[in-house]
C-alpha cells in the first residue's frame, strides 16, 4: 500500500464484517480421557470446555487464516484487492518468518496489501483492531483485515494434562473500513496493556533467540508452559479492571454495554469477571464449550457466532476483553456496523 498521512479528511473507522474458519475434527473430552489422565467431569467443572477443533496434520496456521480471511471478505461483499493492510495476530505462526500475514495475503490475492503479524497472544485480536483503527482514521489505509489465527494443538505438551485440555485451533477475523460520513468513530476506545515481569508465567522457552531450536534442548521446553493458578489470578483481575478503566475514560457504565464478548479461556474466569462487573449473563456471549481457548481467534470467533445466532445485531455496542501471554490484556468497546 502507498499512503499519505493527513489526507484522510473526516474519516472514521467502522467494524464492517466478521468471518471465521474452524477445522473439521472435533476432539471431545471423552476423546481426551483416552489420551491423558483426566475426566470429562474435571474439564467441564474446572474450565467449561466440552470439545475443541484440531487442525489436520497438513494444515498450518496460514491455512486456517486464509479460509477465515475469505469468509470475512465474502460477508463484507469485498474482494481481496480492496484490502490495504492484512494484520494477523498470532503466537503460533507457521514459521518465525515469513509472517502468516504475508502468506495469507498472497494466497487470497491481496497483492497490493501491506501484511504483518502481531504477537500479543490471546489479547492479539484487540491489539490488531487498535492498529486497524489507527491506520484507517489516520488516513494511511481505507480497508484493514484483521485475522486472529492460532494452531495451539501443535504447541501443547501431550504429557501436561493441565494445559493439553485447554486449547483448540481456529481462525477468525474482522474487516475495518473507512467511512467519510462525518460520524463518530465506530470504535469508542481501547485499553491495552502488558506486564513483561510475568512473562515466564506463560511461555515456550525454546525456539527464539534466547534458546534457538538449533541448540540442544529438553523436549518439554519446546511446548507451552503455564503457571495456571497465576494466570488465573491475573486474568480475573485484568478482565475486570481493564473494562472499568475503559468505561471510566469513556464516561460510560456497564449499562452502556449491549453485549460483552470476553476471551474464551475458562468459564470460571469469565463468570468471576462478569459477576464483579455486574453484567447480567444474558448480555454475555460465549462459545468456549465448543472450541476451548483459541487464543487470538477466540474473540472474533465468538463475535461471528453471536452474529450467526442473531445475538449480535447491527448498531450494538460490544465490549471485548481479553488477556494472554506477555502477560498482556486488552479491552475495547465497539459499535457493530455491518456493511
Ligand atoms: N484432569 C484432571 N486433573 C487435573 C488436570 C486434568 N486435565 N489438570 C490438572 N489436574 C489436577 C492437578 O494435578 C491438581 O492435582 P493435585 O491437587 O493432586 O496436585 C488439581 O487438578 C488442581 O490443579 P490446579 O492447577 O490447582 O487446577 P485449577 O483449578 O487451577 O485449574 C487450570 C487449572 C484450568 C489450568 C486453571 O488454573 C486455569 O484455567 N488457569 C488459567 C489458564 C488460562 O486461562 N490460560 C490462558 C492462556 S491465554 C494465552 O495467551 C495462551
Amino acid at each position: 500500500m502507498i499512503a499519505v498521512p493527513g489526507s484522510a479528511g473526516t474519516r472514521r473507522a467502522r467494524l464492517a464484517a466478521l468471518g471465521y474458519y474452524v477445522p473439521e475434527h472435533r476432539l471431545t473430552n471423552s476423546d481426551l480421557e483416552k489420551l491423558v489422565d483426566t475426566t470429562d467431569d474435571w474439564i467441564v467443572s474446572r474450565t467449561g470446555i466440552r470439545e475443541r477443533r484440531i487442525a489436520a496434520p497438513d494444515e498450518a496456521t496460514s491455512d486456517l487464516a486464509i479460509k477465515a480471511a475469505e469468509d470475512v471478505l465474502a460477508n463484507a461483499g469485498r474482494s481481496a484487492q480492496d484490502i490495504d493492510v492484512l494484520i494477523v495476530p498470532t503466537c503460533t505462526p507457521d514459521h518465525l518468518f515469513p509472517s502468516v500475514a504475508a502468506l495469507t495475503a498472497d494466497a487470497i490475492g491481496a497483492r497490493g496489501a501491506a501484511a504483518f503479524d502481531i504477537q500479543a497472544a490471546c489479547s492479539g485480536f484487540i491489539y490488531g483492531l487498535a492498529q486497524a483503527v489507527a491506520l484507517v482514521e489516520s488516513g494511511l489505509a481505507t480497508s484493514v483485515l484483521v485475522v486472529g489465527a492460532e494452531l495451539f494443538s501443535r504447541i501443547v505438551n501431550p504429557g501436561d494434562r493441565s494445559t493439553f485440555i485447554l486449547f483448540g485451533d481456529a481462525a477468525a477475523g474482522a474487516l475495518v473500513v473507512a467511512d467519510d460520513d462525518g460520524g463518530p468513530s465506530g470504535f469508542f476506545g481501547f485499553e491495552l496493556g502488558a506486564d513483561g515481569s510475568k512473562g515466564d508465567q506463560l511461555q515456550i522457552p525454546v525456539g527464539g533467540t534466547r534458546h534457538p531450536a538449533s541448540l540442544a534442548f529438553d523436549q518439554a521446553d519446546a511446548y507451552l508452559q503455564m503457571n495456571g493458578r497465576e494466570v488465573f489470578k491475573f486474568a480475573t483481575r485484568v478482565m475486570e479492571e481493564s473494562v472499568l478503566r475503559l468505561l471510566e475514560r469513556l464516561e460510560m457504565t456497564v449499562d452502556d454495554i449491549d453485549l460483552m464478548v470476553p476471551h474464551q479461556a475458562n468459564q470460571r474466569i469469565i463468570d468471576h469477571a462478569i459477576g464483579r462487573l455486574g453484567i447480567p449473563p444474558e448480555r454475555v456471549f460465549g462459545n468456549l464449550e465448543h472450541y476451548g481457548n483459541t487464543s487470538a481467534a477466540s474473540i472474533p470467533l465468538a463475535l461471528a457466532e453471536a452474529r450467526d445466532a442473531g445475538v449480535l445485531t447491527s448498531g450494538m455496542r460490544v465490549m471485548m476483553v481479553g488477556f494472554g501471554a506477555g502477560l498482556t490484556w486488552a479491552a475495547s468497546l465497539v459499535r457493530y456496523e455491518p456493511t
